[in-house]
């Protein structure tokens, strides 16, 4: 199942969607949560403590690569959840794809 969910800023979108993964997790559903925001915030939604929280992985520049054929992944959905993923409560697994710590030029 895919779900968007779109918004005006500070309308609930993180905390929505942290909550349908966490409910689906409980029914027994195996969910992956990737929090694509620049500025990343779904952990705390999830439960992840917050000592964690500081230092989260974030998914490595060369997930993808170019190819004659397009762009391919480097790695397994399972390579990359062992290796950069994060637990949350109730047992969802959280990818967190970029954490800035300062503003850089475009
Ligand atoms: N149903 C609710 N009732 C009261 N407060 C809420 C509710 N849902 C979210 N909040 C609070 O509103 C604030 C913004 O929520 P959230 O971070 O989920 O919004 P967002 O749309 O993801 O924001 P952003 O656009 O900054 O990513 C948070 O402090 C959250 O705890
Ligand atoms: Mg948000």
């Amino acid at each position: 199942m895919n779900v968007a969910i779109v918004g005006k800023g500070g309308s609930g979108k993180t905390s929505i969607s942290g909550t349908m993964a966490r409910l689906l997790a409980r029914r027994g559903q195996r969910v992956i949560a990737v929090d694509g925001d620049p500025n990343p915030n779904m952990a705390l939604t999830l439960g992840v403590p917050a000592e964690r929280i500081d230092d989260l992985p974030t998914l490595p520049t060369d997930l993808v690569e170019r190819t004659p054929e397009g762009p391919r992944f480097t790695r397994t959905l399972e390579e990359v959840c062992a290796s950069h993923s994060v637990e949350g409560k109730d047992g969802v697994t959280l990818l967190v794809m970029a954490n800035p710590k300062k503003a850089g030029t475009g």
